[in-house]
């Protein structure tokens, strides 16, 4: 089973000063030495984190999975196909969403979404469909032509006890539906280090994209050696010890 990386949230870190740092690009880069199998960045249409420069030397850099994640708009359809990454996962995009807030509404976009893909997979692109864990959607992911789903794992991750056995079985069939049709069944949203489980050993899952969980634990583990450094240049620089 892959994993995959998303670094939005280190470039969100930037964002809030409109610095150059963290660079998502040196994250991606650690990413990719613990382990990761893939790097996704999502391009959202107002660049409220990463941007068209993380995109381009991501491309130029990494050597493992590059998803882009892209609402199905014609500016983003335009840059996929310039810039060629090797996986492109459609998502919903709202601009006043503060993350995907669901699969696709694959019934009312069907022509657009084919039309999407078809320019996408004949550039030679793989392409993913977010959608939420419902048998239906994975028969029109089929009928739109997609290679791969990502099965929304978020109203899983949010919910407890029996509810959450009820949202991961709808999970399971998904993914056993996908495979069945032909499509590899990948899941994300909201998985972190006490719920990933339930999903990893779902059998036939190709991957897992997780952000958001390993960016918050990344910042917490590094924070005693960061403060460390700098309390050592501090100290060396100080002429009262
Ligand atoms: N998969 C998709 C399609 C997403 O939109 C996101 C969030 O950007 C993720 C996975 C990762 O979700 P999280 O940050 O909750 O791990």
């Amino acid at each position: 089973m892959i994993l995959g990386i998303n670094i939005d949230h280190i470039a969100t870190l930037r964002q809030a000063r409109l610095g150059t740092e963290p660079d998502p690009v040196m994250a991606a880069t650690l990413a990719i030495l613990g382990g990761a199998d893939g790097i996704t960045l999502h391009l959202r249409e107002d660049r409220r984190h990463v941007n068209d420069r993380d995109l381009d030397m991501l491309i130029g850099f990494i050597t493992v999975e590059l998803n882009l994640e892209m609402a199905a708009t014609e500016e983003m359809l335009r840059i996929a196909t310039k810039k060629l990454p090797g996986l492109v996962t459609i998502v919903p995009e709202k601009r006043q969403e503060l993350t995907t807030e669901g699969g696709l509404n694959l019934k009312a976009g069907k022509n657009s979404l084919k039309k999407a893909v078809g320019r996408l997979k004949d550039k030679g692109i793989r392409t993913s469909l977010f959608i939420n864990p419902a048998i239906e959607d994975v028969d029109l992911s089929k009928d739109i032509g997609a290679d791969m789903v990502e099965i929304h794992t978020g109203t899983y991750a949010n919910a407890s006890g029996e509810a959450r056995e009820r949202e991961r079985a709808k999970v399971v069939r998904s993914v056993i539906h996908a495979t069945d049709a032909g499509l590899k069944a990948n899941a994300g949203h909201g998985l972190n280090y006490h719920n990933v489980t339930g999903i990893a050993e779902i059998e036939g899952v190709r991957g897992l994209y997780i952000g958001h969980s390993i960016i918050s634990r990344a910042v917490l583990v590094g924070m005693e050696k960061a403060v460390r450094d700098m309390k050592e240049l501090i100290m060396m620089s100080c002429p009262m010890q």
